[in-house]
């Protein structure tokens, strides 16, 4: 009996990777287990965006290895692998396998290799025009669905390893897209998210040639798709269209997350954004002027080599005009190969944890404004969970917002009578910076599947 465990860590393309690496071992007869105890083959499919999210993997290849790694054969994947490649075996001498999601394609041959007793197995070439397109995919989620449309990153932010970790910039054929999207929604699948680094990149590289407005109109046009997600969007490749194909069709989630970084044109220009603080205000007022309401999320990072005080204040004030919905702030992070590792006006620690304390106030008074407007509206929720502990219901809305809700008529999930994974309409009457809460209306009406 083969036996595999699988941790991930890192982005939505890694947690969907992992979802294709498990469904490509179990193709291979391999059994996933719960734990790592007890597991013959135990893999991490890591992350290095930051320094913490990289070092937390060595910690637990040490820590794993002391305990309870004896006779274990341990793989490293995703991109720690990618970034460190044979330096791994150096550092973790126990481990047996390293590779990068670019070699993902070649899984069942460097699987062969293991059973073989090869203890130095690798993938680490970016030289590939392949995508791991995998008919294994082993979903987490029953009712939505991650899709990758694009793998890999052209451009060369800074700061930033995903270049060097993912490679070039690939993109699957829209047939193939359509094609997975369609076979999940005849499996019963009515949202799916569209997943790249840069998704709206996005260029079909067969003879029907769309752009990623043309692919989303498509998949949201699918017979039985609610709801299309996607992310994540580059602000120099946001073009106005994507907003016009938003607005003309209710299966297209009306949220767009649009990391700006920086909100001083100088920090973005040294950071190598390919994009002023204005054009990215250009994109903003599109959303504002559509037609529904465009929910609006972003990445920012703090602390920036050269970032001055009066740089962070344009953030700030950029942050009170726009009103984002939601924002994950980071401070910024040392990478190696990249260039702004040797910038000699580094910040120090203090300073960024002050930026980010600062920064995370403002946004959460800006989120309570936003999430303070709803209450009295009627949304329509996909629900997802049922939280035992306060009886409510966990939804979410078109606008990617958590709205929980109690259901005096459906007060909990019995047997196999429930409401997850099906659509309905809540009643918000309260709000909070991270949530909404309300009651389901019409529960008279039947719930739309
Ligand atoms: N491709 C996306 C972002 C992918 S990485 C884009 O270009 O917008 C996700 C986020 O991690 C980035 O938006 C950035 O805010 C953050 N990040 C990347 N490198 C970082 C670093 N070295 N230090 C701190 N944050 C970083
Ligand atoms: Fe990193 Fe920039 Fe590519 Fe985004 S666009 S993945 S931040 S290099
Ligand atoms: Fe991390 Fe790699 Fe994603 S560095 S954020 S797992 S692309």
């Amino acid at each position: 009996m083969k036996t595999f465990y699988l941790e991930t860590f890192g982005c939505q393309m890694n947690a969907h990777d992992s979802e294709k690496v498990i469904g490509t071992l179990l193709q291979q007869g391999y059994t996933q287990v719960p734990e790592p105890e007890a597991a013959e083959l135990v893999l991490y499919n890591t992350c290095s965006i930051r320094d913490k999210a990289e070092q937390k993997v060595f910690y637990r290849l040490q820590h794993f290895k002391k305990n309870a790694g004896a006779g274990k054969v341990i793989g490293v994947l995703g991109c720690v692998a990618q970034q460190e490649g044979e330096k791994i075996f150096e550092r973790a001498p126990f481990v047996s396998l390293v590779a990068g999601s670019a070699s993902y394609t070649k899984l069942p041959e460097m699987l062969v290799q293991l059973e073989a007793g090869n203890r130095r197995v690798t993938g680490l070439t970016l030289d590939t025009e392949d995508t791991f397109d995998t008919p294994y995919t082993r979903r987490d989620n029953p009712h939505r669905a991650y899709i990758t449309i694009i793998e890999g990153c052209d451009k060369a932010c800074a700061y930033c390893v995903v270049p060097f970790t993912r490679g070039p910039e690939r993109s699957r054929t829209s047939e193939s897209v359509l094609r997975e999207a369609t076979a999940l929604t005849e499996r019963g699948y009515t949202e799916v998210q569209l997943l790249g680094q840069n998704v709206n990149s996005y260029r079909d590289p067969s003879p029907t040639g769309y752009d990623f407005a043309q692919l989303l109109q498509r998949t949201g046009e699918l017979p039985g798709m609610r709801r299309v997600r996607f992310t994540t969007s580059h602000p120099r490749d946001f073009v106005k269209e994507i907003i016009d194909v938003i607005d003309n069709n209710e299966a297209l989630c009306n949220h767009v997350h649009l990391p700006v970084q920086s909100g001083s044109s100088e920090v973005l220009a040294r950071m190598q954004r390919l994009y002023t603080r204005e054009q990215y205000m250009q994109r903003i007022e599109w959303m504002k002027a559509a037609k529904r309401d465009i929910a609006i999320t972003t990445d920012i990072i703090v602390g920036f080599p050269g970032e001055t005080e009066a740089h962070f204040t344009e953030t700030l004030k950029m942050v009170e005009q726009v009103e984002y919905d939601a924002m994950f702030i980071f401070k910024y992070s040392r990478r190696p190969n990249t260039p702004a590792l040797n910038y000699e006006d580094q910040i120090p620690e203090e300073e960024k944890v002050l930026r980010f304390q600062i920064l995370t106030e403002l946004q959460r008074t800006v989120q309570m404004r936003r999430n303070a407007k709803y209450v009295g509206q009627r949304e329509e929720v996909h629900v997802e969970g049922f939280n035992s502990a306060t009886g409510q219901w966990i939804g979410r809305t078109s606008q990617n917002k958590m709205l929980n809700f109690g259901d005096p008529s459906f007060p909990a999930p019995t047997g196999s009578e429930t409401l997850v994974g099906k659509y309905t309409d809540v009643l918000v009457t309260r709000a909070s910076p991270h949530s909404l809460a309300g009651e389901r209306v019409g529960t008279q009406s039947p719930v739309v599947q």
